[in-house]
């Protein structure tokens, strides 16, 4: 059983402005927990993209979005949450690499960034995508 199992959720207006204070925040807390800068760097890039998502596919712009972080000894856990649109999540294809000016690049960057990432997402009500980076060597 872990020891520590600590919480820090956050409330975060829907404007891109915001997106920097999370990505500050969230190399405090990875720094904290001993991470290396390789794989902060990594945690920061993938949190950025996940709350550009929240912002620019939340269709509600009046409602604050959230950000939720889950520290044991062994792994931080990020949840980002959004009452958006939605989305249909089997339509996120991987983009085609050889198209420069292609979009659809977030999901991707994510899932290569992170050790585990989760998806769930329903139309009209919003997202919610769980990532998850550990502490030790990589599997
Ligand atoms: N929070 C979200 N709410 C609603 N739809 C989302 C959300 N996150 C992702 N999506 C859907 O998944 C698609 C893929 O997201 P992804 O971040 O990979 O690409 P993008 O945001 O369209 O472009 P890019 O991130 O490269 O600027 C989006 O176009 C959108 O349709
Ligand atoms: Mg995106």
């Amino acid at each position: 059983m872990s020891r520590i199992n600590d919480n820090i959720s956050l409330s975060i207006p829907n404007k891109p402005e915001y997106v920097s204070v999370i990505r500050l925040t969230v190399t405090a807390i990875a720094n904290r927990m001993g991470f290396d800068i390789e794989k902060i760097e990594d945690i920061k890039v993938a949190v950025a993209e996940a709350c550009t998502n929240a912002i620019t596919h939340g269709k509600n712009d009046t409602d604050n979005f959230f950000v939720e972080f889950s520290i044991d000894e062994e792994k931080l856990v990020i949840k980002v949450c959004d009452s958006g649109k939605g989305c249909a999540t089997n339509c996120i294809k991987n983009p085609d690499l050889t198209l420069l000016n292609e979009g659809g690049l977030g999901v991707f960057i994510i899932k290569s960034l992170m050790d585990d990432v989760n998806i769930n997402s329903d139309l009209g009500k919003g997202t919610t995508i769980i990532m998850t980076k550990f502490l030790g060597d990589d599997m």
